[in-house]
């Protein structure tokens, strides 16, 4: 083997293991899950919201062309919410603004995500993934108060 291929080995192999390393690192400080699906839920048809104990909700969310079914929601600050999101037709994103839920919305899936609201403030809810001619304007929002 050439001395210039062993260098370039090296140096690949140090890049890969730096990312590698990286990724580990950055998952586990700020808590980033790979995204999946969740087979214990069954589809559901209703939006909800529960109140599970103090500072904890569950939102059921339902995805249809073209807007997100969902109580108005309004939380106060520090609630944890599990979310599980649904859809009606197609398929939908589900990204909520200043969080790490980015979730997409399979028809006959149900998608999970927990997140915790630190900071009062509207938290924009957009769809991100084509769904149709109305995909603009799917939008909602969660509200979180003092
Ligand atoms: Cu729903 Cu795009």
């Amino acid at each position: 083997m050439e001395r210039t291929e062993r260098v370039m080995l090296w140096i690949g192999g140090t890049v890969m293991a730096v990312f590698f390393v990286a990724v580990v690192v950055l998952a586990a400080g700020f808590g980033i899950d790979v995204p999946g699906c969740i087979t214990e839920v069954k589809p559901f048809e209703r939006d909800t919201l529960f109140q599970r104990a103090d500072g904890r909700y569950e939102l059921h969310v339902v995805a249809r062309m073209w807007a997100y079914q969902m109580p108005p929601v309004e939380l106060p600050v520090g609630s944890e919410v599990d979310i599980y999101l649904s859809s009606g037709d197609v398929l939908h994103g589900f990204h909520i603004d200043r969080t790490n839920v980015n979730l997409m919305a399979i028809p006959g899936t149900v998608a999970y995500a927990r997140v915790r609201f630190r900071e009062a403030g509207d938290y924009p809810i957009i769809c991100h993934e084509y769904c149709g001619i109305g995909h603009q304007q799917m939008v909602g929002v969660i509200r979180v108060v003092q």
